[in-house]
């Protein structure tokens, strides 16, 4: 099965074959045997890849893998346990409030046809990455902001929520004791989850969630929920998304940029580089924030890197679920 979809996937001209009727079927045998020994010990699919240590997230997208479900259903159910624990606090319940006290959420979804759908600002809600999908797929429209998204997603049957827990409440007023405004760097060892899905047709979905910058200003949106920044899907080509400083990514639309290179021949890893370089590149106060990005290619080939120490990703593949760190640039 696996094989099959591989070869239907790749180029065969890129492995010298001439595909007309002058083709024996034995040279076209001998060539896809070689294509199996090119093949990279960790590709394949199924397969989910998600930004950070999040275990629960991987598994529960796995489950839904292995029960047959699309790409799409993985990275919904796999948000959503992020999204429902309140001990994070840079994602759904629990996540740390804006400067007004107030947890504004935003989350997008991306599926194998390049629909894509949005929530910003959306409060009081625990599960953007569910309404974002019904956005996408029960309106006309692909983003909902702020109030307008609270009353779609509560006709929707969604309930409303207290999403502001006694410790984020005690961390933020906390904070307003000096109200300094600063990133913080790899943030718990967790920031926005961005997922990454391959299910067993091989069609790639990604979804990204997050309560946004700690203490950000009243009205601030990041790149999670921004086509192209946060997340972007390619079904042909491949998906990339992102976490750290979204003003970073959303100056460099960071995930577009990754698929394009991968479009253009780079492997994940190679186009997660110079997605940072570009950020590197134009900010040379690069020391004080973070970003990491991770891809997935069409053949299930993965790649991951951040500007500086301590992003991690965890990855689901072949029966094992792990925690991987990153490799990263910050070169003193
Ligand atoms: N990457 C999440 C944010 O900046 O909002």
């Amino acid at each position: 099965m696996k094989r099959r979809k591989f070869i239907q996937n790749a180029s065969l001209s890129t492995f010298g074959i001439a595909v007309g009727s002058s083709v024996f079927a034995s040279e076209i045998k001998k060539s896809i045997s070689e294509v199996n020994e090119i093949l990279p010990k960790n590709a394949g699919y199924p397969m989910v890849i998600a930004t950070w240590n999040v275990n629960d997230s991987t598994a529960e997208a796995w489950r839904v893998l292995q029960e047959g479900k699309s790409a799409l259903d993985a990275v919904e159910k796999g948000c959503m346990i992020e999204e429902a624990n309140a001990e994070g606090q840079s994602v759904g319940i629990g996540g740390l409030p804006d400067r007004d006290g107030n947890v504004t959420l935003d989350a997008c979804i991306m599926n194998k046809e390049g629909d894509y759908g949005a929530v910003v600002y959306l409060q009081n809600i625990m599960h953007p990455i569910s309404v974002a999908r019904k956005v996408m797929e029960d309106t006309t429209h692909v983003i909902l902001a702020g109030k307008g998204a609270e009353q779609f997603a509560i006709s929707e049957g969604f309930e409303k929520t207290n999403l502001l827990t006694e410790a984020s409440k005690k961390a933020w007023e906390e904070w307003k004791k000096t109200s300094k405004y600063k990133p913080i760097i790899n943030i718990e060892n967790h920031d926005t989850i961005g997922m990454l899905a391959i299910d067993k047709n091989g069609d790639i979905s990604g979804g990204c969630t997050t309560s946004g910058l700690a203490y950000k200003m009243a009205g601030r949106v990041g790149d999670s929920p921004i086509i192209g920044s946060g997340l972007f899907i390619d079904n042909q080509v491949g998906g990339a998304t992102a976490t750290g400083l979204g003003e970073e990514v959303l100056k460099t639309v960071g995930s577009f940029l990754i698929v394009e290179l991968m479009r253009q021949g780079k492997t994940p890893q190679e186009a997660c580089e110079e997605a940072i370089g570009r950020i590197i590149k134009k900010n040379p106060d690069f020391k004080d924030f973070q970003v990491g990005y991770i891809a997935v290619n069409k053949k299930g080939e993965t790649g991951y890197y951040s500007i500086h120490d301590g992003f991690w990703i965890t990855k689901y593949q072949n029966e094992k679920n792990e925690n991987i760190p990153s490799s990263f640039y910050d070169k003193k």
